[in-house]
């Protein structure tokens, strides 16, 4: 019997073009029929492996999920943009390509991701997710966050909705 291993670890250079494979599966199946098309596409074309490989060198906190040598999620952290909100810690990005989602992988790279930004000090953490993510919303609330605020964001002229979950 074959044991597959699934590691949790700092993404490196050489990571670059599967996590652009994980964010360009992972976008469009979340995403097609809430982001406007043209911009949905736009997104994805411009974080390409060359994207991926300037944010992983210039040491912006990336984590990824590796099952068996295969990457197949990945979480972005850092510390939280929204100025009225308490908590120190973001999680920016955190996205499972579909074929491994539902079996539990994000709620390790969550859990991951929350430890890490702990580690670095960071007292509490916001995740945005669209509201019409029905499947982030469910997750995050599974997970124990807090909706707590409302914001939007505007991809080509179409404003849609976005809550904050947070944890602290
Ligand atoms: C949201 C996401 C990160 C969750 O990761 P996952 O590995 O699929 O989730 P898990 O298997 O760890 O599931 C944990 C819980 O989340 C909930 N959940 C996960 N996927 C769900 C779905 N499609 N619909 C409803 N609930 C879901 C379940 O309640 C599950 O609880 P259970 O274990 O009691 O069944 C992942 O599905 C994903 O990348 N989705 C697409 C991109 C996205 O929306 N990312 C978040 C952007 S803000």
């Amino acid at each position: 019997m074959k044991t597959i291993t699934v590691d949790i670890r700092r993404a490196e250079p050489e990571d670059a073009d599967a996590i652009a494979g994980v964010h360009e599966a992972a976008w469009r199946g979340a995403y097609s029929g809430i982001i406007p098309h043209k911009a949905l596409t736009g997104m994805i074309q411009r974080r390409g492996g060359a994207w991926w490989s300037r944010a992983i060198k210039r040491a912006a906190s990336i984590l990824v999920i590796d099952m068996g040598g295969k990457v197949v999620g990945y979480a972005t952290l850092g510390r939280n943009r929204a100025r009225e909100l308490k908590q120190d810690g973001e999680i920016y990005e955190l996205y499972i390509r579909p074929e491994y989602q539902g079996i539990g992988l994000g709620t390790r790279l969550f859990t991951a991701a929350r430890e890490k930004l702990a580690a670095h000090g960071l007292d509490g953490l916001v995740i945005w997710a669209l509201e019409d993510n029905q499947p982030a919303i469910a997750f995050y609330e599974g997970a124990g966050g807090r909706d707590i605020a409302e914001g939007v964001e505007v991809f080509d002229g179409q404003a849609i909705r976005k809550v904050a979950f947070v944890w602290n």
